[in-house]
Formats: C-alpha cells, structure tokens, sequence
C-alpha cells in the first residue's frame, strides 16, 4: 500500500506525521471521505467544496492549491489499484510546538491521503440483509456542520452500537428527532412513499451522499421532505436508511430492537442504491 504525506508518496507503514502534529495533539484539522466505485473517485467536487468549507471556517490554509488535489487523490487510487473502495484525506493545521493557540502563520499544514479497497459484494450483501442501529442521546458541540477529526463522540456511539450488535447509532435530541448517524446521514420513507431527510443546516453535516441520492430520488419520481423526524416516525415508516461515502445507501431494519416496517430493507433504498452507482460521476 502506498499513501501520500506532505509531497510524497510513501509505502504505507512509512506514512507518519510528527508527534506535535496539531491534528494529533488537538484533532485540529479536518478530513473527507470519497468513494471509489469501478475506479472512479465519486462526487470529487462536492467532497472538494465542502474541505473547503471546513478549511475556511477553521481558518486552516490550504496546503497546496485546491486544483491539484484530484491528481493526488487519483494518483495514489491508482498506485494502490483500488477499483471499489475508499479515499481517505486529512488536512491539520500542521506541525508545531504544543499551544492551544494557532501557530505561527508559517506553519504548513499537514496533508495525508490513502486509499483502500473494498468489497463491492460484501456491501451488496449487507445492503440486502440491512443493519441495526440504537439510538444515543445528542452529545456533540454545535459546529458537526464542519467535518473536523474531533470524533470522540462519534467513537464511542459506534463502539455502543457494535456492543449491542448493531451497526450504527443514531444521534437524538432532546425533542426526540433524529439528528443523523455517527457517520451517517439518515432518511425514513413515510408510509405515502414521501422520502424524509434532516434539513442538512440543523446540526448535521451536509452528507455528499445525501445530496446525491436527493437528486437520484427527485429523478425517479419521489418526493422528498427536508424536515425532523423522531425515532418514534422511523419506527413506523415504511423504510429507513442511511447515506454516506463509506456506505451508500444502507436500508436500516431494526432501531433500539424493534424493526423497521416488516424488519426488512426497502424496496426505495435499494432502488436508489443501485441507481447511485448509475448516476454519479
Ligand atoms: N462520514 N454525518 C457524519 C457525522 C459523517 O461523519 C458522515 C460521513 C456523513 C455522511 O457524509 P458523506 O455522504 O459526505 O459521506 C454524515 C465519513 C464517511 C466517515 O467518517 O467515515
């Protein structure tokens, strides 16, 4: 395997960043996560804008120019000949000695990137069987619109979720709407066959994937609602699912225990599985 670090490209075990990198000491950098289906690195620009957005309201510079990242981010898909599976690309705010305050303007920030392989039918299949999720109460700073390193709450909502055989774990507010997935973007299909999804500037983040499958729904005829749901509504929808890069669209059949529906995936989620990987670039 072969990763890319700070201008180079370096076997994988090789690939390391200094101890007093801030992404390290402070998760103080941000991160994205692309797809790769048949060779193809999906949505790259909206995955690319939204860095960017996370960049700039973190006040970490770019640490080359924007353009050239497409080359880097195919350039080490290829050396690793990752036909399905993922890229992986962090920025920091770079290396400096240890002070919560921002480094010195000189400092460069710290670019990695990897890619990895998956199992397409691996995917498929769980995408048929579908996966559990529990549910957790919200316990996340108010800026998850940034895609930041700062996962903890995250982590261990997932470890929950894995300790209680499930796959994912849902984030709840107080009013008892669902927020989305630790890593995730979540929908529910209503029993008229309306598609609902969190509005995406309601403390969440703004899933690439999410928007996608938004417009891959409004192509094949759906309507879909950008509102709150509660976990209550998921119970009794006709189907729920989750997006993201790493998933796709992955039919939820079972929350907190009880099942979804009849406790199968749904005819719409695996309708706009299969037409995502039609559709996107
Ligand atoms: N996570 N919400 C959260 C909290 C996420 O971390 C993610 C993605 C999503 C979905 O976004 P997108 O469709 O752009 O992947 C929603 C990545 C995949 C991860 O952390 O591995």
């Amino acid at each position: 395997r072969i990763s890319y670090v700070n201008g180079r490209y370096l076997p994988h075990a090789e690939a390391k960043v200094h101890m007093e990198d801030r992404g390290y000491q402070f998760a103080d950098g941000v991160y994205e996560v692309c797809e790769v289906a048949r060779g193809h690195i999906m949505d790259m620009s909206g995955h690319l804008d939204r860095l960017d957005r996370s960049l700039g309201e973190l006040a970490i510079a770019w640490p080359l120019e924007r353009r050239v990242l497409p080359a880097i981010m195919r350039e080490v898909v290829t050396r690793n000949r990752v036909r399905d599976g993922l890229v992986y690309l962090q920025i920091t705010r770079g290396v400096a000695p240890r002070d919560h305050a921002f480094p010195a303007p000189s400092t460069r920030p710290s670019l990695v990137v990897t890619a990895k392989r998956s199992d397409p039918q691996a995917a498929r299949r769980r995408a048929e069987t579908g996966i559990a999720v529990i549910t957790v109460p919200e316990n996340r700073w108010d800026r998850v619109d940034i895609k930041t390193v700062g996962l903890l709450p995250n982590v261990l909502a997932r470890q929950k979720a894995k300790d209680a055989g499930a796959q994912e774990a849902w984030f709840v507010d107080p009013d008892g709407t669902v927020k989305e997935g630790a890593s995730t973007n979540v929908w529910i299909v209503t029993a008229d066959g309306h598609l609902v999804t969190r509005p995406a500037d309601t403390g969440i983040l703004r899933g690439i994937t999410r928007a996608t499958v938004f417009r891959i729904a409004e192509k094949l005829g759906y309507t879909v609602e950008e509102r709150a749901f509660t976990v209550e509504e998921a119970l009794k929808a006709r189907e729920a699912f989750v997006t993201a890069a790493t998933t796709v669209v992955m039919p939820v059949v079972r929350i907190d225990d009880k099942p979804v529906a009849n406790g199968h995936p749904g005819t719409v989620a695996l309708s706009l599985r299969e037409a995502f990987f039609d559709v996107a670039e």
